[in-house]
């Protein structure tokens, strides 16, 4: 249920390095129209100070329950609130909140909110992987609250691990998500997921190729909320939009659609799902130039281009899996970019398609001229193999990836 009334949103910010970052989720919730409240612990004030956050925000700042008393503040922001934001959350942080303390203005807002609550962690890698850690982790999402993995990288010292806070805006598109119902329960804990994203390129010549506009982005977004569910994540790309690797996944480059083939039939075997977001170029030239063609010289080569087809890895992944070739029996998603006509419409052509390619679930999108494609929306219903169908609201890409992943996961445990 997504609305485009102005959201109170409470950003909280912790006391670590990240805290810079917060300046940002800051920036962005205001330019998308929403009230921002800053709520900062005391610490966090010695990484940026009052003054920022008041100016960003255009909102008093305060970390004591003991300021604006008049007002009831300690409770008043996190009844008010429709969305908490914590970032970057430290170690400390969320061992007060596991426990439910209300000893600075953040956590007793924490107390009272009933709202989405999104904590985005950001400490050391020994930090993050200590049990104590670990355990208010845990206790946090047992109680509906939404804990972003961080982000694999480069620390404040020269030491690199998990414990980063992700980009600010994928902060903000995670945060966007849960405030519209996505969930992010840790169903894919331990599962391997194999995606496929962005288009592929064939080339004719060392300059020229067939290629498709596809941004990738709704295959990243499945990686990125795979990731978040618990999963380890491997999203093969062909051209996308310098799209940022989602906290947790691997990206491997490909270029062609033989590429993709191999790059994919060299892990389905490790697959609990795979799922194929890429927009394929399903023919190739018969044979590529070495060298650039000419105008002039080369004449006939680029009028007239002969094609082969290419390799259909959705097809043949289903029909390998069929064949007993993948010892996890992974769950196959396929898409399908349709447009009706006056005989039969997008799901039509769809269900179709479903049952050609042998997949378990489809997403099918109906396109047409600026929808989708490159479009940071998308739409459309999920098919499945057992003749259920799913209609996807509109949303954005990590909205209809959650969905895509509730059905992905329904279907593994109904099998
Ligand atoms: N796909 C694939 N390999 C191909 C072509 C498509 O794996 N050579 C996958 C896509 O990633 C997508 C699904 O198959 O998940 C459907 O893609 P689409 O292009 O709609 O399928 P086509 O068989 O090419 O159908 P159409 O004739 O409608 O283009």
């Amino acid at each position: 249920m997504s609305t485009n009334q102005p959201r109170n949103i409470v950003v909280g910010v912790a006391g670590g390095i990240a805290a810079y970052k917060a300046c940002h989720i800051i920036r962005a919730f205001k330019e998308a129209g929403d009230n921002v409240r800053v709520v900062p612990t005391e610490a966090a004030l010695n990484f940026v100070g009052k003054a920022t956050f008041e100016a960003l925000s255009g909102n008093p700042v305060s970390t004591t329950v003991f300021d604006a008393v008049d007002r009831v503040q300690h409770v008043k922001v996190g009844q008010e609130a429709d969305l908490i934001v914590i970032a970057p959350a430290t170690a400390d942080l969320m061992s007060r909140v596991a426990m439910g303390r209300g000893d600075d203005l953040l956590a007793a807002t924490l107390l009272v909110a009933t709202c989405p609550v999104v904590i985005a962690p950001a400490m050391h890698t020994e930090m993050w992987f200590n049990p104590a850690t670990v355990a208010n982790v845990a206790t946090l999402r047992e109680r509906g609250i939404t804990v972003i993995e961080p982000a694999h990288g480069r620390l404040t010292g020269k030491d690199t691990g998990p414990g980063r806070l992700p980009d600010p805006e994928q902060i903000v598109d995670i945060a966007n998500a849960v405030h519209n119902g996505a969930r992010l329960p840790q169903d894919l804990t331990g599962k391997n997921v194999l995606i496929t994203a962005g288009g592929t390129h064939e080339h004719i010549d060392p300059v020229r190729f067939i290629g498709n506009s596809s941004s990738g982005r709704q295959g990243f977004a499945l990686g990125e909320i795979a990731a978040q569910r618990g999963a380890k994540v491997t999203i093969v790309a062909g051209s996308t939009d310098n799209l940022p690797t989602p906290a947790g996944a691997e990206v491997v480059s490909v270029v062609s659609t033989q590429d993709m083939f191999d790059a994919v039939y060299q892990r389905a075997a490790d697959a609990d799902y795979i799922v194929m977001a890429a927009a394929v170029a399903d023919f190739k030239p018969e044979s590529l130039a070495s060298s650039k063609l000419k105008k002039g010289a080369d004449e006939d080569s680029l009028s007239t281009i002969k094609l082969v087809e290419n390799p259909d890895i959705l097809a043949t992944t289903v029909t390998r899996r069929d064949a007993g070739q993948f010892p996890h029996n992974p769950v196959i998603v396929g898409f399908a970019a349709e447009t009706g006509d006056e005989h039969t419409s997008a799901l039509d052509y769809a269900r179709a398609k479903l049952q050609r390619k042998g997949c378990d679930l489809l997403m099918c999108n109906e396109v047409g001229m600026g929808k989708v494609f490159g479009q940071k929306h998308n739409e459309g219903w999920i098919l499945d193999s057992r003749g259920g169908v799913v209609e996807v609201e509109q949303g954005s890409k990590l909205d209809v990836a959650a969905q895509i992943w509730d059905a992905a996961v329904a279907f593994r445990s109904d099998s």
